[in-house]
């Protein structure tokens, strides 16, 4: 399976930097030998500047994504955004569930379940992120967690992607060992069937790239501080195995 580096921009990005940014990578996914040919690119902005970036990256090797849908196309709600709007600004995909979602703003499984089938109905591909906190890793429990959010997460018939990030490893410099990511991504594979392709996300960078998109079952990475420089962000994609 094509591995996909998805970086996720969160709350950052002014226009000037998004501009550039987009620029930057276009260049360096274009041309003969560009990353674009060994995996799959894609960044999610914030969506002040989704439209721009995505006009921005037309025609080029890397797609752009959203960070959050709501599960309603359209109505009385102030401040969100529809999956049909974002796919109308130029979105192909949406990261849903994310962990700062979950923890900031109280989204449970059942939400995110909602918001993958607003998704999916309006042609956006779906990137479902389930994730441990520190306490339930030293407890034993990561593995039961991940699968309960998976289950409750995922609809049945899924089709989108799935990102593994430990909530201790988003920012924090810190990563789980190869020997367990590459388990929890066999843990994940067992409950999400062979068709699905799992990213593994936290604190990864250039350093670390190429290590851990060599485990099996990592389908790709998302990635955060990272994806905001596009040296780094192409660094990380050229680590891809072709
Ligand atoms: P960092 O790469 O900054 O750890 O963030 C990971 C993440 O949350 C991507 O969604």
């Amino acid at each position: 399976m094509r591995r996909m580096i998805a970086g996720n921009w969160k709350m950052n990005m002014l226009a000037d930097g998004a501009a550039q940014l987009a620029g930057a990578l276009r260049r360096g996914a274009a041309g003969k030998g560009g990353v674009g040919l060994s995996c799959e690119l894609l960044v999610c902005p914030p969506a002040t500047v989704l439209a721009a970036v995505a006009h921005a990256l037309l025609g080029s090797a890397c797609r752009v994504g959203a960070q959050d849908c709501h599960a309603e196309a359209s109505g009385a709600h102030t401040g969100d955004l529809s999956a049909p709007m974002l796919r109308d600004a130029g979105a192909t995909h949406v990261i849903l569930g994310h962990s700062e979602r979950r923890a900031n703003h109280g989204e449970t499984d059942a939400v995110v379940q909602a918001k993958v089938h607003a998704a999916t109905r309006a042609g956006l591909v779906p990137i479902v992120c389930v994730g441990e906190t520190l306490a339930e890793r030293e407890g034993g429990w990561a593995e039961s967690v991940v699968a309960g959010q998976l289950a409750g997460s995922l609809p049945h018939g899924f089709e989108g992607l799935v990102a593994y990030e430990p909530v201790w490893a988003i920012g924090s410099g810190r990563t789980p060992t190869e020997a367990d990511i590459a388990a929890m991504h066999a843990a994940i594979r067992h409950r999400v069937g062979p068709s699905i392709r799992i990213l593994y996300g936290g604190s990864v960078k250039p350093e670390n790239a190429a290590a851990i998109l060599a485990l099996p079952e990592v389908g790709g990475a998302l990635v955060g501080g990272a994806s905001l420089d596009a040296q780094s962000f192409l660094a990380i994609a050229a680590a891809c195995p072709a």
